[in-house]
């Protein structure tokens, strides 16, 4: 059974602190995550403001979605990579974004997503899990160069 999705943010409130967030301005939480940085974004957006939280992750889309849902309407959470922005924004422009980079706890402490040595589990490593290639196929069928 998968584990609930667990991920302490790193310094969420200086993080956050450092965006200088205008009320009614348009933010991007690039590496959502659990959505603990989104949440302190959001909280202080103001009603005019929007913020787009981004994973390239299902679970990581699905508890942001749950934990930012009193938000409503000024939150999207986005399944994507983050590398895609452009395409997202849709010709809109940000007023800050924070990227979170790494992996979250969740990956590491669910042992099938193949993260962590700490359990015995196959090498799958993969951020998305619509993406086809394991990091299992490629060290064992990829030439060595
Ligand atoms: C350290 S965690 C972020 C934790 C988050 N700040 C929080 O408060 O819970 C990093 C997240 O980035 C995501 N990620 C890594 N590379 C990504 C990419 N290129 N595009 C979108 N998400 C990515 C991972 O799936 C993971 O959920």
């Amino acid at each position: 059974m998968e584990p609930t999705f667990s991920h302490r943010p790193v310094m969420p409130g200086e993080c956050v602190d450092a965006l200088n967030i205008k009320c009614g301005g348009i933010y991007a939480d690039c590496t959502a995550g659990g959505g603990g940085h989104s949440y302190e974004i959001a909280l202080r957006l103001g009603e005019e403001g929007h913020l787009l939280a981004i994973d390239r992750d299902t679970s990581a889309v699905a508890a942001t979605a749950q934990r930012l849902s009193p938000f409503g309407g000024r939150v999207s959470v986005i399944h994507d990579n983050f590398s895609n922005i452009k395409f997202i924004l849709g010709g809109r422009k940000l007023d800050g974004a924070l990227i979170d980079l790494g992996v979250s706890s969740y990956q590491l402490d669910t042992p099938e997503r193949g993260f962590s040595y700490m359990q015995d589990a196959p090498l799958d490593m993969r951020m998305n899990l619509d993406d086809p290639l394991t990091a299992a196929e490629v060290v064992n069928t990829y030439p060595a160069d």
